[in-house]
């Protein structure tokens, strides 16, 4: 027996989809493939098969679709000079194109992100599209960003390419949105900042992607408090949050259970609450007594309700039926919450519904500037941490925008990761660290962003600045700064930190296929592993690989004299010394807790290849899981 080799690659996210279907149709499947022309017959009616069929299309998009599957041979390599607190933080911050990070994310982030939040480039022909080459992966990105020699960088702002500007957009946009669907959890929520010039098309791929049952809404948020008078015909005051859930659950009645949470209430809205009456259990509002059905659909709450001074049956109309059953509006009444007015001259009752007893407020799509925040707000928030160098970046949101989405998505102590994969300043980054402060909650964040240079020398990519804000902010908060508005809990113990990582080729030699000096790459294999790339690039190499979150723990233990990491409590164990000892190798076996899973480098065996079967045959009877790489 051998151990199996851990997978360098990242796999094709059709596979796990395939298997679902697999479930369910056995019999579609031939020699391992999906047979068409079974699944077909098995669906029936079901498909369609018309010539004409709705849908979006555009110049591109089977090969964006496709782009999805081709793997990545990237990794993240950890950056300790650019973090903040990196042993013991659990946020992260990517530098990299968020194509090859989100498909790099996918084994170890798969359904566990609660809240998506991304603010894209709204191809408004000044903003920059990468332009991906879906083939040249990582390759490119790095010839890109000027990481490669051959040509270095070369910015340019999306070009109109024959008429294909929303092509171009819709191709950038499909793939990520595609991969970012599979890291949410099933209740997890996605919203996607959006102006007039694609909020058509975004809809159309969104619900293509998600599935228009689980759309939830299309929030307008009033990003200007005045109008401009130099635009043509209308001033544009605002922008659009599309948001979905990952998947809509409903009750037995097959009502749609809410995602979202309340919001806190405001004076305002308690104001509306009296106590005209003297109530002992406080202010109240009046409500409705009947409700829209019709007696014919609700007999049971078509009956008479006697009027308590004039004796008087009174009925609902036959097309508004009272809300409550017999039974429930006779305990309304021994309660005391049927109100017939002050002195009981009212003719129809309503229902005395107490403040104490509301929840939150449900959120509405029209969100105002006083509420949180606008574009001017926004920029005034990054002067203020930035100062001299706010002109190292031009759109960020405001902060106030972005908590209302954490207040509606998060639970505050239930560590959710909030992920935005176009994280710019990284106001998201921001908004989680100040709301965790007024709130001692423990959410995480996970923030990507391309190096995109900028024109200051004191952060020359606007990936330093989504590094610099997170850092700023979190000083702010840990020096109590007065200009924030933020309520000070006490911060010992809340992580303001975060690892950083950046994107790069993978730490081990893969195998080309288009090569021709195939002897000489066999040779070059034998020890795999690229020069000058450290132990710990290694190691989150082979996290990631194997499943775990890029803010694991990670421990160094010495067993037998040779290093080893234990990760995540001990989960996953990593032993790269070569050539590793038996010794090792048992005394990982016995540790406690019994480790999920083992990875040594293959060449650690080198010459001992008896050694690697007793050894895989050993931990497969501990029932643990060994790999090589
Ligand atoms: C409108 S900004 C986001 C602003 C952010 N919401 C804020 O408050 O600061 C969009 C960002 O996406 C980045 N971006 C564009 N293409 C990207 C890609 N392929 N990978 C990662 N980031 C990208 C841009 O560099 C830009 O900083």
């Amino acid at each position: 027996m051998v151990p199996d080799k851990l997978l360098l690659t990242t796999p094709n996210p059709i596979e796990e989809r395939l298997e679902a279907l697999r479930e369910f149709f056995p019999e579609a499947f031939k020699e391992g493939k999906l047979d068409l022309e079974t699944f077909k017959q098995l669906l029936g009616e079901k498909v369609e098969t018309g010539r004409e069929r709705y849908g979006l299309s555009w110049a591109g998009k089977a090969e964006a679709i496709r782009a999805v599957q081709i793997p990545s041979s990237g990794t993240l390599r950890p950056r300790r000079d650019q973090s903040v607190g990196f042993d013991t933080s659990e946020n992260v911050i990517i530098e990299g194109d968020n194509l090859e990070v989100l498909k790099l994310l996918q084994q170890a982030y798969h359904g566990k992100v609660k809240l998506i939040y991304i603010d894209p480039p709204y191809n408004t022909g000044n903003d920059f599209v990468y332009p991906d080459d879906f083939r040249e992966g990582v390759r490119q990105y790095l010839r890109f960003t000027g990481q490669l020699s051959e040509d270095g960088v070369r910015l340019t702002t999306a070009p109109e390419e024959g008429g294909r500007i929303h092509s171009r957009w819709l191709s950038m946009m499909y793939p990520r949105l595609q991969l970012a669907r599979s890291l949410l959890r099933d209740d997890g929520v996605i919203f996607v900042s959006i102006d007039d010039h694609e909020l058509h098309n975004l809809r159309a791929i969104m619900d293509e992607i998600f599935g228009e049952e689980n759309f939830l809404a299309t929030v307008l948020w009033q990003k200007k408090y005045a109008p401009s008078n130099d635009t043509t015909d209308f001033s544009y005051t605002h922008d659009y949050l599309l948001s979905y859930v990952k998947s809509r659950r409903f009750n037995e009645q097959g009502k749609a259970v809410a995602t979202l949470k309340r919001m806190e209430r405001t004076e305002e809205q308690n104001r509306l609450y009296k106590n005209p009456d003297n109530d002992p259990r406080g202010p109240w509002m009046s409500d409705n007594y009947t409700c829209n059905k019709t007696s014919e659909q609700r007999p049971n709450l078509y009956y008479p309700i006697i009027h308590p001074k004039t004796g008087k049956e009174i009925w609902p109309s036959r097309t508004a039926v009272w809300r409550y059953s017999r039974e429930r509006h006779e305990q309304n009444v021994r309660e005391g919450r049927v109100w017939w007015g002050l002195n009981q001259e009212n003719e129809t009752p309503r229902y005395k519904r107490y403040l104490s007893e509301v929840a939150g407020v449900v959120a509405d799509t029209w969100w105002e500037h006083t509420d949180v925040g606008h574009t001017d707000e926004a920029k005034k928030e990054f002067k203020s941490l930035f100062g001299e160098d706010a002109d190292a970046f031009d759109t960020p949101k405001p902060v106030r925008l972005l908590k209302r989405l954490l207040q509606l998505s998060t639970e505050p102590d239930a560590g959710d990761i909030v992920l935005d994969f176009f994280a710019g300043s990284g106001t998201l980054g921001q908004a989680v660290l100040e709301m965790n402060q007024e709130d001692g909650g423990n959410r995480r964040f996970v923030l990507v962003q391309l190096p995109e240079p900028t024109r200051n020398p004191n952060y020359p990519t606007i990936s330093s600045v989504t590094r610099g804000r997170v850092q700023k902010a979190a000083e702010r908060i840990r020096s109590g700064d007065e200009k924030s508005a933020v309520r000070l809990l006490e911060p010992d113990g809340q992580d303001l930190g975060f690892r950083a990582f950046s994107l790069d080729t993978s730490n081990f030699k893969l195998w080309d296929g288009e090569a021709e000096d195939i002897q000489g790459q066999l040779e070059a294999l034998v020890d795999n592993l690229v020069e000058g790339r450290t132990q710990e690039d290694v190691l989150f190499e082979l996290l990631l690989k194997a499943g775990l979150p890029l803010s694991s723990r990670i421990q160094k233990k010495e067993l037998e004299g040779q290093k080893v990491y234990s990760v995540a409590e001990g989960q996953l164990l990593v032993c790269l010394e070569r050539p590793i000892r038996a010794e090792t190798l048992r005394a990982m076996m016995a540790l406690e807790p019994k480790p999920l899973q083992v990875v040594c480098l293959d060449v650690a065996f080198v010459g001992g290849d008896a050694l690697k079967t007793n050894i895989a045959l050993e931990m497969r009877d501990r029932g643990i899981r060994f790999r090589t790489v």
